[in-house]
């Protein structure tokens, strides 16, 4: 647990940090945009903090309601912490009838996690393992349904997914990383 100098130390090393992306980036064409990705990209478990968005929005002089707007409205952002691993399936039609449901129930059932009794069935999810090691989510479609179904780990897409494929691409994530 941090100390309060601790917390101290580590909210001025993020400042400085937020202020060296923000003079690198203003005046540029969608600068808010790559602020916000630099800021959540540098931060251990890539979410964006309310802190951190108060400051971006006190030192850019962008209303803070504009700023949790774009947040909200892209899916690149993130509101919580996230797993060292991000896992995507699809859940769209073409991925859903060639079996994106069971292999997204599959990693479910060996991650342990479960959905509140909403997110049970809802085909929009994100969760995250409880040593933060994978975030699971769900994508309305890749734009790759020839591929279906298609599951994306760590950003790299792998289509004709089954639950064997994707265990052996989970097990080398784990290697890779301990590698
Ligand atoms: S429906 Fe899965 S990639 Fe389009």
């Amino acid at each position: 647990m941090l100390t309060t100098t601790g917390r101290a130390a580590q909210d001025a090393g993020e400042h400085a940090f937020i202020d060296e992306v923000i003079a690198r980036r203003a005046g540029r064409p969608g600068a808010l945009l790559g602020i916000l990705e630099d800021v959540q990209e540098h931060t251990p478990h890539k979410y964006l903090c309310s802190d951190d968005l108060r400051y971006i929005a006190a030192r850019t002089g962008t209303p803070l309601s504009q700023i949790f707007s774009v947040v909200a409205f892209y899916a690149l952002f993130n509101r919580e912490p996230q797993g060292e691993h991000t896992i995507a399936i699809c859940r769209g039609t073409a991925c859903h009838t060639r079996g994106s449901r069971n292999l997204l129930e599959k990693l479910r059932l060996d991650f342990g996690l479960t959905a509140d009794a909403d997110g049970a069935q809802a085909d929009k999810l994100t969760l995250t393992t409880r040593d933060r090691k994978f975030t699971l989510r769900t994508v309305a479609c890749f734009g790759q349904c020839a591929l279906a179904p298609v599951v994306e780990l760590d950003h790299r897409i792998c289509g004709h997914m089954n639950e064997q494929a994707l265990a052996r691409e989970v097990k080398a994530l784990v290697e890779e990383k301990r590698s």
